[in-house]
């Protein structure tokens, strides 16, 4: 089968990797020279992604029959709907579908309107005055988010990023005034306590089949520290829960996430392709915080490196509508992914950058390579404001998996920053502790 795989980070270089597994010939369209994707793809052509008549163009010269895109951003602009209508079936959401990761303030709408369990206190305000009124309401423990696409940068949370009211005043005003996220409106939500953890499901429509659960770490700096990155690196256990994490719990955030998959549906927008659900898991179970309408980066490369199936038809039935719990299936093995970002990724990276990547020595340790935002160039490799190259290692435990992840990522060298803390057994063991805590109520 030939697929157009949209996207030239480590999520689409493990999207690509595992339909090239299915024998697939990808046709790739990327920004930037991603070395993985081009060497695994029969054809590929450089272009902005979200340029829709550009990438239609490609996709029909390279004959394809079914197209995944990994990123938000063309998806915000409609290229799914424009690959649908130019006769491509593709397995990502509609421009409409896609509005549950596009506008945190539909997402939250959708959510009340619904019903849907799993939602929280929040506020939508595009004044100041409806700030004050608003803080008034749910009090100044919030979480301040700009309802557009920020790259996962511009969440706020008061205790960590905003101290007191004025902070909570000042950076909305700034959101307002500046149009942070594409629009002039702020989401307020109540401060969820708990640990994190994401669920991405293949859908078609109607159905919801549930991967391993994964958490990834998205603060810069070691200990959950520093600014909210895209993500630093991410862990999946054999089984598909998490250290934290019980069946039941699982359990119910996948029903969430077929409630949001009904919910559009009746709206009108149905849903096919990957979702990603992220939420709290908190004393009274688990709570949304956001869905994106994609794989999630590093999530993707944890779920693709451990998928026996074929993931080309996969994607196939998820845009044909037909997908069941049987098509799809995970080696009973855990992973850790350590992300290799550029020196100042979170706050100003260090772009244009050489970096060295011993590809051989990171095969012998066992580990997969997956390259992300990089630039090659005359057979050299170079850094962009983005995330470099994600590693990950598979193995039974996630204690051996992390080892491998971390003997790997020694293997690429420059001026880079790696978080060698996410899945460390004493992380680990402070979680679980942690969410004993959180569920007995004594934090
Ligand atoms: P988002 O871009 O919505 O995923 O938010 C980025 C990060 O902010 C999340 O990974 C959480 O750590 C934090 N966050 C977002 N919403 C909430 C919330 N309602 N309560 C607590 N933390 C949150
Ligand atoms: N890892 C978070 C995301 O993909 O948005």
């Amino acid at each position: 089968m030939r697929v157009l795989a949209v996207g030239g980070g480590a999520r689409e270089h493990a999207i690509v990797a595992a339909l090239v597994r299915a024998g697939a010939d990808v046709f790739a369209c990327l920004r930037n020279k991603n070395p993985g994707i081009c060497k695994a793809a029969k054809g590929y052509t450089l272009v902005d992604e979200s340029d829709v008549p550009k990438v239609i163009q490609f996709a029909k010269a390279s004959a394809v029959e079914l197209a995944v895109i990994g990123p938000e951003t063309p998806l915000e602009v409609g290229l799914a709907d424009g690959l649908w209508s130019a006769g491509i079936p593709t397995a990502s959401p509609s421009k409409s579908a896609a509005r549950i990761e596009t506008s945190k303030s539909f997402m939250r709408e959708l959510l009340a309107r619904h019903k849907v369990k799993g939602s929280i206190r929040f506020a939508i305000v595009d004044t100041m005055r409806d700030l004050e009124l608003a803080l008034d309401e749910l009090g100044i423990n919030v979480v301040v988010k700009p309802t557009g696409l920020t790259g996962g940068k511009g969440v706020k949370v008061v205790g960590e990023h905003l101290m007191t009211k004025r902070d909570i005043l000042a950076y909305g005003d700034e959101i307002l005034s500046k149009n942070i996220g594409g629009s002039a409106k702020i989401v307020l939500e109540e401060k969820l306590v708990g640990e994190e953890l994401t669920i991405q499901a293949f859908c078609d429509g109607r159905r919801v089949v549930p991967m391993p659960a994964v958490q990834d770490h998205k603060r810069a700096f070691e200990g959950d520290k520093g600014p909210n990155t895209g993500g630093m690196g991410s862990y999946s256990q054999k089984g598909g829960l998490l250290p934290f994490l019980g069946r039941s719990e699982y359990e119910d955030a996948v029903k969430i996430m077929e409630e949001v998959i009904n919910a559009l549906r009746k709206e009108g927008a149905e849903y096919k392709g990957t979702l990603y659900g992220q939420f709290m898991l908190t004393r009274k179970g688990p709570r949304v915080i956001e869905f994106n309408a994609r794989f999630g980066d590093p999530e993707a490369m944890n779920v693709l490196s451990l998928l026996n199936r074929d993931f080309a038809t996969i994607c196939e039935k998820m845009a044909s509508g037909n997908i069941s719990m049987k098509d799809a299936g995970f080696e009973a093995k855990s992973s850790v992914c350590k992300y290799v970002v550029p020196e100042g990724y979170g706050t100003k990276s260090l772009a244009g950058e050489e970096i060295k990547v011993d590809e051989q020595a990171i095969a012998r340790e066992g580990a997969l390579l997956y390259y992300a935002n990089v630039n090659e160039e005359d057979g050299k490799i170079y850094t962009t404001t983005s995330r470099s190259v994600g590693i990950v290692g598979i193995a039974d435990s996630i204690e051996d998996s992390e080892r491998m992840a971390e003997n790997a990522v020694r293997h690429v060298s420059g001026r880079i920053h790696v978080r060698h803390d996410i899945a460390k057994k004493g992380m680990l063991d402070a979680k679980v502790r942690r969410m004993e805590d959180v569920r007995s109520g004594r934090i």
